[in-house]
């Protein structure tokens, strides 16, 4: 990558950067995530997303380990419905291959050396009992003994753990009032954990690129869209992702994301590109059109600075934004950031009215954004009795004249806009009947 499109790159990815930091993510990595080649490229994206101001819960898995130190132990391994029954001699491998795995992971998060990503990452990492389990019981006849399910997650404690600036390591293993430990799915504590903790993220990497569909991968869901197909999937590992995206989103986690182990980066190009690797779910699933608040002044400015700088729009400075603020309308992305606004300005005879400061995030130009903005702001101009519209600009005349404005005068202005004309700037005059 040369100089100029690494800068852009890195420029690109700041909305992302902005409206991740001080967020917490809760990403699930199954045991053949670890297992797998790239799983030090991953804890360095972890790592990196940490320095980044994310909070980050990791929760791994370990089912290939186990079925490892199983077999090593010359014992069977018995499952039924596809969930293992855990017996006091599987426990014992249980406990043993989950942590060894646990460790692996705190060496490689632990990592430092110079001329590597890991150095300065210094992460603390912590665990403890945050987990409540209970058994499993007997189902269909069949008990499963030392297999358990979540029965509760001190969000408290872990919420402490994260404000200290620590990266939270959870195994799938939760602990009885009894004192009894239980084999639980790491799934099951991941979506609990994101469900208590009221994550904003919960990232489950496998070995799956996202969810696929007659071979196209699906790059964004709806709720309803996973409920469908998990009830029509037959493959285990897609409907095991579907089942876990549906139950987090149905109890309020507001996006999933499926990304691959196997592709390099995928966690980060999810997480900070537009187009991302995998597939997300989400709750929420479209932009927003919505009025502006003062708190959107900062998000504004970023978005209309370099446009100013290249003298495609007027100068406002701060102070001047906070007053005309109500004037603005914004498309918010449903991350939350500013992907667009636009503002009108009714006139003193108030049948007349100035759209002004139309601009679009340069990473999301060409998607109709703008187009969307100016509908919006004529619905409104017309609910607001005014009956024609125009804009001054000196680069985007063409724009313009698609959405049915025509070229005018400075002698049609209204008379408040005549005298403040500035001639030096030479802008284009475009106005359209309502
Ligand atoms: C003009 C602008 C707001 C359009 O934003 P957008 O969200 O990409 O717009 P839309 O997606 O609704 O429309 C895109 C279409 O407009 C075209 N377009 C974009 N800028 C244009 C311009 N300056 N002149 C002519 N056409 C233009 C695009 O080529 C595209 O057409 P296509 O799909 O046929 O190729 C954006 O380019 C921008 O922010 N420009 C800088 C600020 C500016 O000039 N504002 C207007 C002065 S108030």
């Amino acid at each position: 990558m040369n100089t100029n499109s690494y800068v852009d790159f890195f420029r690109q990815t700041s909305p992302y950067i902005h409206t991740h930091r001080g967020k917490t993510f809760v990403i699930a990595l199954d045991g053949d995530t670890v297992a797998h080649g790239n799983f030090h490229r991953i804890i360095h994206d972890i790592a990196l997303l940490q320095s980044l101001g994310i909070r980050i819960l990791l929760v791994h898995g370990g089912r290939p380990q186990i079925d490892q130190r199983i077999a090593q132990s010359n014992i069977e391994s018995t499952f039924h419905n596809q969930l293992r029954i855990t017996d006091a001699a599987a426990m014992h491998c249980v406990k043993e291959a989950l942590g060894s795995t646990r460790w692996q992971i705190e060496s490689e998060l632990s990592m430092g050396l110079p001329n590597s990503p890991m150095h300065g990452a210094q992460i603390r990492v912590i665990g403890g009992n945050f987990i409540t389990a209970k058994p499993l019981g007997v189902r269909d006849g069949v008990d499963y003994q030392h297999t358990g399910k979540v029965r509760r997650v001190d969000a408290a404690a872990i919420q402490q753990q994260l404000q200290t600036g620590g990266l939270v390591l959870m195994s799938p293993i939760g602990f009885s009032p009894t004192g009894e430990a239980f084999n639980l799915s790491y799934q099951d504590v991941a979506t609990e954990t994101a469900i208590a903790l009221n994550a904003e993220k919960l990232i489950l990497v496998t070995e799956a690129s996202g969810i696929v569909e007659n071979g196209d991968l699906l790059r964004s869901l709806s709720v309803p869209d996973v409920d469908r197909l998990r009830n029509q999937c037959a493959d285990a590992p897609q409907k095991m992702l579907l089942n876990t995206a549906y139950q987090a989103c149905s109890q309020g986690v507001t996006r999933v994301h499926m990304v691959s182990c196997a592709v390099d980066g995928a966690l980060l190009s999810e997480l900070f590109t537009r187009e991302g690797s995998g597939t997300l779910v989400m709750q929420d699933h479209s932009e927003v059109i919505r009025a502006a608040a003062i708190d959107d002044v900062g998000g504004i400015l970023d978005l209309i600075s370099p446009l100013e700088q290249q003298q495609i729009l007027v100068k406002r400075s701060r102070e001047l934004l906070e007053t005309e603020i109500s004037r603005f309308t914004l498309v918010v992305h449903p991350e939350g950031f500013l992907l667009g606004c636009a503002a009108l300005y009714p006139m003193a005879d108030k049948t007349e009215g100035e759209i002004a400061c139309v601009a679009t995030h340069p990473e999301f130009l060409g998607r109709g954004i703008a187009s969307r903005l100016l509908e919006h702001i004529e619905a409104e101009a017309v609910q607001m009795g005014i009956t024609k519209l125009f804009v001054l600009t000196t680069q985007t005349a063409h724009w313009f004249l698609e959405k049915g404005f025509v070229e005018t005068a400075v002698k049609d202005l209204p008379k408040q806009k005549q005298s403040l004309y500035n001639y030096q700037r030479n802008s284009r005059i475009f106005s359209k009947h309502l």
